[in-house]
C-alpha cells in the first residue's frame, strides 16, 4: 500500500507490557518490549498525525515527532491514561500487552518464603479496549491479539467482544511477534481481512497504518 497520509488526525497508541505489583520487589509481567507500539507511534508521526503514546515500562526512547508520551506501570494506570487521552483521538491503536489479572492484594512488605506451595489470588483488570468502545463519539479502534493458536477465531472473537473496528493479530510462537524485531500480522474487520507478511516492525507499522486509513475512510463513507 501507498504511504499513509494522516495529516490532521490525532492518533493514540498504547505500547509495552503492564506490570502488576505483588510486593515492593516483585511483580507479574509479560515479555512485551514495546517495539511494535513504538514503531506504530513513529510511523504515525511520520505520516503527519498528532501522536500520543501511552507506554508501559519499556526501555525505548520516544520516537521523533511524537507529541506526547505518558508512562504508566499497571493496567489500571494504563486504563486511566488511555481513557483520558482517547477523548481527543480520532484513531486508537492498542498494541500494549495489558495484564488481564493483577494480584488481589499488594503486600506492603516483602513476602516471605514459607514451606510448601503458595497460592496467589488474582483480581481481574479492566478491559481498556472495551471501555474505549463505549466512548461517544467513538474513535476508530484498532486492537491487537497475540495468540499461540487459532489466530483467526480468537481475533474475530475479540473484534466482537471488545467492540473494535479492526484487530491486528500476531502469532507469538515462532520466534516472531513479542520481544522480536520482526512480526507478521493478520488484520481482521467485519467482512474482511488482510495479511501483512513477515517484515520488521517499522515496515509493518507503515503497512498497518495505510490499511487503517483506508478502512476508516470506508467506514465513514458507508
Ligand atoms: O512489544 P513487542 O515486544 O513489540 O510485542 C508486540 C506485541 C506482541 C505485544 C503486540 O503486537 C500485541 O500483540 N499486543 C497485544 C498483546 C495482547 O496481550 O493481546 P490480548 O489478546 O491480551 O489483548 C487484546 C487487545 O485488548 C489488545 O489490543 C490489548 O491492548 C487489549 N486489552 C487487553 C487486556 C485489557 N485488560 N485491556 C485491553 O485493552
Amino acid at each position: 500500500p501507498a504511504a499513509p497520509d494522516l495529516r490532521g488526525l490525532r492518533v493514540l497508541v498504547s505500547a509495552g507490557p503492564t506490570l502488576e505489583d505483588l510486593d515492593p520487589v516483585r511483580y507479574l509481567g509479560n515479555r512485551s518490549s514495546g517495539r511494535m507500539g513504538f514503531a506504530i507511534a513513529a510511523a504515525a508521526a511520520q505520516a503527519g498525525a498528532t501522536v500520543t503514546l501511552v507506554a508501559g515500562p519499556v526501555s525505548l526512547p520516544t520516537p521523533p515527532g511524537v507529541a506526547q508520551r505518558v508512562d504508566v506501570r499497571s493496567a489500571r494506570q494504563m486504563h486511566a491514561a488511555m481513557l483520558d487521552a482517547a477523548r481527543a483521538a480520532d484513531i486508537v491503536i492498542a498494541a500494549a500487552a495489558v495484564a488481564d489479572y493483577r494480584p488481589a492484594q499488594v503486600s506492603t512488605h516483602k513476602l516471605k518464603k514459607h514451606g510448601g506451595a503458595m497460592i496467589l489470588e488474582l483480581a481481574e483488570n479492566p478491559d481498556i479496549l472495551a471501555a474505549l468502545a463505549a466512548l461517544q463519539p467513538k474513535p476508530f479502534l484498532v486492537g491487537f491479539a497475540a495468540e499461540t493458536e487459532q489466530l483467526e477465531a480468537h481475533a474475530r472473537a475479540k473484534l466482537e467482544r471488545k467492540g473494535a473496528d479492526m484487530i491486528a493479530a500476531n502469532r507469538v510462537d515462532a520466534g516472531l511477534g513479542i520481544e522480536t524485531a520482526d512480526n507478521a500480522i493478520s488484520v481482521f474487520w467485519h467482512g474482511g481481512q488482510h495479511e501483512l507478511a513477515r517484515a520488521d516492525k517499522t515496515t509493518l507499522a507503515r503497512e498497518l497504518l495505510a490499511l487503517i486509513a483506508t478502512r476508516r475512510a470506508a467506514v465513514r463513507a458507508a
